[in-house]
């Protein structure tokens, strides 16, 4: 079986790849949100999966915050880029960072690596324990059955002076599962053109069981369908006192 690597050896190439997406919008909506739905009076915030902090960067002007991902590769490059935030290493279905926050944000469908219901169910759990009562937790879902096209070919790519990066690839479904091998094409000045294959597992989970869960684990919760990226939601829940 492939094994994911972009967390991990391509996380140098990952703020390219994704040159192209508005952190900065993104943030500033987020935190539109958050004003709209936060019944706590502090302003700490725990970023879930923050991957190299590009939220992050925008979110430390309003906020106390501090960023976990379980890739130490994407931490480092995080914690060289966003300073003013404490970050540490973590796997969000384990989480136990033994403090509350005002906020809990897991963004950019990181929580679909969780890949089962089990641990979704346990991940969500984790997200509301670490929330003070009246805080806000934001979660931008990946894709559900219904609304993903498997099958379709995609191509993503960066043109810069000294590397230049093609990304193409195709899915498939696999029980609740996105499988997608990412083929990297990466030519740098003076290097062999390198051919890397990379594989995502996603969990393609049903809306109304993520609600559930959000509900059990104590939260006033919504589902927006307008969210962060087009046909991905985003779902925005108050700790109940
Ligand atoms: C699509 S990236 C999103 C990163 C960042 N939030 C962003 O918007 O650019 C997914 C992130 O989830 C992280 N991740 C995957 N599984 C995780 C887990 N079990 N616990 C914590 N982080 C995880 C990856 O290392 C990666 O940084």
């Amino acid at each position: 079986m492939k094994k994911s690597m972009l967390y991990k050896e391509l996380a140098e190439y990952y703020d390219l790849i994704y040159s192209w997406k508005d952190y900065k919008g993104e943030a500033e909506k987020v935190r539109r949100l958050i004003d709209s739905y936060k019944m706590s009076d502090g302003n700490e915030l725990l970023e879930v999966a923050c991957g190299t902090g590009r939220h992050l960067q925008y979110m430390k002007r309003w906020f106390d915050c501090t960023g976990v991902d379980n890739s130490r590769s994407m931490i480092d490059i995080a914690r060289s880029r966003v300073k003013g935030v404490r970050f540490a290493v973590a796997d969000m279905t384990t989480l136990s960072l033994g403090r509350k926050f005002d906020v809990v944000s897991c963004l950019f469908s990181s929580i679909g690596y969780v890949k089962s219901y089990k641990n979704l169910n346990r991940t969500i759990s984790n997200f509301s324990a670490h929330l003070k009562n009246g805080g806000v937790l934001v979660v931008e879902p990946w894709f559900t059955r219904s609304n993903y096209h498997p099958g379709i070919p995609h191509m993503t790519t960066y043109n810069g002076k000294h590397i230049k990066i093609a990304r193409v690839n195709t899915s498939k479904i696999v029980g609740d599962l996105s499988i997608t091998d990412m083929h990297y094409l990466v030519a740098r000045d003076h290097r062999e053109v390198k051919h890397l294959v990379d594989r995502h597992e996603i969990g393609l989970f049903d809306t109304r069981i993520t609600l559930q869960y959000m509900k059990e684990a104590g939260l006033d919760v919504r589902y927006l369908k307008n969210g962060l990226m087009k046909d991905r939601g985003l779902f925005v829940g108050t700790k109940r006192s």
